[in-house]
C-alpha cells in the first residue's frame, strides 16, 4: 500500500512524464517541417512515445498498489527551435532534470521504508543513465558538427540507430 506522501510523489512524475513526451512531440513536429531531418522526426517521435510509456507505466503501478493515478493537465510545450542543436540542448536539460526527480523519488521511498516502489523505481533509474548518456553523446556530435551541412546530414542518418537505445521498454 502506498503512503499518501509516496503516492503524490508518484503522481508528479506522472505529471513529468507526461510533460516529457508533449515536449519531445513538439521537437518532433517541429523537426518534421525541417527539410532534410528525418531522422531526427523520427527519433523525437519515437522519444515521445517511450516517455509516454514511462508514464503508463507510473499509472499502472499507483493503481495496483492501492494509490490512485491522477491522469494531468499539461502546458503548451515549446513549439519552435532556433536549430537542432537547440532542440537536443533542451532535450538534455529535460533529461537532467527528470534524472533528478527519480532520484528525489527514490529518496522518498527510502524515507518512507517501501522497498517494493524503490525496487519499482530501479528500473527508472537505469532508464535515466541510458537517456543522459544518450543526449550527452548527440549533444556533443552536434556541437562538433556546428553548421556543417555535411555533418548534419550524417547525423539525421545515423541517429536512427542510436535512437534504437530503449531495449527495457515497460510495456
Ligand atoms: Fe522518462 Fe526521458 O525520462
Amino acid at each position: 500500500m502506498l503512503s499518501k506522501k509516496m503516492e503524490a510523489a508518484l503522481n508528479g512524475q506522472v505529471l513529468m512524464e507526461a510533460q516529457s513526451s508533449q515536449a519531445y512531440l513538439a521537437m518532433a513536429s517541429w523537426a518534421e517541417v525541417q527539410a532534410g531531418f528525418d531522422g531526427v522526426t523520427q527519433f523525437f517521435f519515437r522519444h515521445s512515445d517511450e516517455e509516454r510509456m514511462h508514464m503508463l507505466k507510473l499509472i499502472h503501478f499507483i493503481n495496483e498498489r492501492g494509490g490512485k493515478a491522477i491522469i494531468p493537465a499539461l502546458a503548451q510545450p515549446e513549439q519552435t527551435f532556433d536549430s537542432i542543436q537547440h532542440a537536443f540542448k533542451e532535450l538534455m536539460h529535460h533529461e537532467v532534470a527528470v534524472s533528478e526527480s527519480i532520484n528525489n523519488l527514490v529518496d522518498i521511498a527510502l524515507q518512507e521504508k517501501d522497498y517494493a516502489t524503490h525496487n519499482f523505481l530501479q528500473w527508472y533509474v537505469a532508464e535515466q543513465i541510458e537517456e543522459e548518456r544518450l543526449a550527452r553523446i548527440l549533444l556533443d556530435k552536434l556541437e562538433m558538427i556546428a553548421d556543417d551541412k555535411g555533418g548534419l546530414y550524417l547525423f539525421d542518418r545515423d541517429i536512427l540507430q542510436v535512437g534504437a537505445v530503449d531495449k527495457n521498454s515497460p510495456a
